[in-house]
């Protein structure tokens, strides 16, 4: 047997049958022959299909993500196995170059449950009542609700970024469960709180969380922000998807429950494979809309091309640009691996 089988049978035995995983070794190989031949790159997400991360060149979190977007200099393709306003910032980042999603069904609920003719709305609207209002917009927006605010943020660093702003009055966009989350750590400020929710993280319930708390002594509980605030005050840590893995790491414990997306367990598996963690996990059927097959026919057919048309494109990348400058992120004080691929 081989390790890619071994890897993926032992995650889900049931589903990563020798029938399945023997193709995807077969087209593996096709992707890494297609990203030479295109100089392309792979970006993938955390939460991707673990037969993803075997042809990905990075892989992170979206801060992670966002800042290796970044710096792509010398591909001229990116291929972004994550979610669609993922592959948006490394357009907005990188507008002279090929931005291909594989699967257009990879959208996120929560990033749709704000528009930018919304958000120009309510702001004006509360710029009245405050107007030294300020608008944060987590990264899980459309382009064109991040070029409407003053900067944007991740999960990792929105409590940084809210901290470091002037003003006393934050419009937090679209995530409510982060914005409490925020609003926790940053007590000096006023965080107006937009009404949108991650359908996957806010169906997560206390109860579940307790009742492994119960069961197995000693059990570390990361838990991502997008939970909702009675589930984040059960952790130990509230994390995103790298800081996690980081957290597990590092860690002495050796049980740990991630409050998130099935997929973060399934790398935390692969990753730090001399511990044990539980699930207390949904899936994300936006995360998981991209096949193996979707990434060599994306390649093959250059599609699906991301387009940002200006000028709101140079606006939502100010926001992105601030989100750097107010928390002097790089990628060199973030110690991001230049690769992961397993050429
Ligand atoms: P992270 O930035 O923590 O990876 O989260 C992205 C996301 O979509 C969570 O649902
Ligand atoms: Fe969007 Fe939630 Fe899926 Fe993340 S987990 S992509 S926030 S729907």
């Amino acid at each position: 047997m081989n390790t890619l089988y071994d890897k993926l049978h032992g995650l889900d035995p049931e589903f990563y049958t020798e029938d399945r995983v023997t193709p995807m070794l077969a087209t593996v190989e096709r992707i890494k022959k297609l990203k030479r031949e295109r100089n392309a790159v792979v970006l993938a997400h955390n939460y991707q299909r673990p037969e993803i991360f075997e042809v990905a060149d990075f892989l992170g979190d979206s801060l992670g993500l966002s800042l290796k977007a970044a710096e792509v200099k010398d591909a001229d393709v990116i291929v972004f196995c994550g979610v669609h306003f993922m592959a948006e910032t490394a357009k907005i980042v990188n507008p002279e170059k090929v931005v291909l999603l594989p699967n257009l069904a990879a959208g996120c609920s929560l990033a749709d449950m704000a528009t930018g003719p919304e958000v120009a709305k309510r702001v004006a609207e509360l710029r009245k009542t405050y107007p030294d209002l300020q608008v944060v917009t987590y990264v899980n927006t459309t382009a064109e609700v991040k070029a409407h605010s003053d900067a944007c943020c991740t999960s990792s660093n929105a409590v940084s970024v809210v901290r470091a702003l002037e003003s006393q009055h934050i419009l937090f966009i679209p995530d409510q469960n982060l914005a409490r989350h925020v609003a926790l750590h940053v007590p000096e400020k006023t965080i107006i709180a937009w009404d949108g929710y991650c359908y996957v993280h806010h169906q997560i319930t206390p109860e579940t969380v307790m009742t492994m708390r119960r069961q197995i002594p000693g059990i570390k509980i990361l838990v991502h922000p997008e939970c909702r605030d009675d589930v984040v005050a059960l952790a130990d840590a509230a994390l995103s998807t790298s800081g996690m893995v980081e957290y597990a790491q590092a860690s002495k414990a050796t049980d740990f429950l991630a409050v998130t997306e099935c997929g973060l367990s399934d790398l935390l598996q692969i990753s730090v494979p001399d511990k044990t963690f539980y699930r207390a996990c949904k899936i994300c059927r936006f995360m998981k809309a991209i096949s193996l097959d979707d990434v060599e026919q994306s390649l093959l057919q250059n599609r699906f091309q991301i387009e940002v048309d200006e000028p709101v494109r140079s606006r939502a990348r100010m926001a992105l640009n601030r989100m750097f400058e107010l928390t002097g992120e790089t990628r060199d004080n973030l110690s991001l691996p230049d690769s992961v691929a397993n050429e």
